[in-house]
């Protein structure tokens, strides 16, 4: 008896520690997030920086460093940084190949202006500069068929 009392005990401190300290879901990842009157606009944006292993790495040590975006996005880039852990809608997670689906200026307009009503702030000029931004998203790119 004892023994099922603890099991039980168990079982509903850990459903409720779930609820309470789990993190919370990205929200609908595919679905746009620049404003529809700039999307025009920002899908007009061409990545100046290529996609070689170099770059990548360039894009990489600026993602987990100077740049920031590893204290909510993750050293991986899965969305499990420790300052993400807390935000509703989740960081995203660059590991997902739906991603691909989305334009190199989808990602450079957020960076630049974040996403409203969310923790993703605007990286204005300044914090990191266009071409260290264009590192970055050659970077999150290379992530998107990564497992
Ligand atoms: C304070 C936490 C935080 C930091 C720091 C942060 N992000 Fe984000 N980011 C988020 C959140 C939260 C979302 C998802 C918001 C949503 O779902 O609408 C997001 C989403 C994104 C997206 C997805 C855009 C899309 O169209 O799906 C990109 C790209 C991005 N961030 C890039 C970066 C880069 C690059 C950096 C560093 C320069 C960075 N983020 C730093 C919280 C952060």
């Amino acid at each position: 008896m004892k023994f099922g009392k603890l099991i039980l005990t168990f079982v509903a401190a850990s459903v409720f520690g779930m609820s309470v300290v789990g993190m919370a879901a990205e929200k609908d990842p595919l679905a746009p997030r620049v404003p529809a009157d700039d999307m025009e606009e920002a899908k007009e944006w061409v990545n100046p920086v290529k996609s070689t292993p170099a770059n990548i790495a360039k894009g990489k040590e600026l993602f987990t460093g100077k740049a920031t975006c590893f204290t909510c996005h993750g050293n991986e880039g899965r969305g499990d940084g420790v300052a993400g852990a807390a935000l509703d809608p989740a960081p995203r997670n660059f590991h997902n190949p739906g991603l691909k689906k989305k334009s190199d200026g989808e990602f450079n307009y957020v960076i630049h202006n974040g996403i409203e009503g969310t923790g993703m702030i605007s990286y204005a000029p300044g914090i990191i500069t266009s071409e260290e931004a264009a590192l970055i998203i050659v970077y999150e790119r290379s992530l998107h068929d990564v497992k």
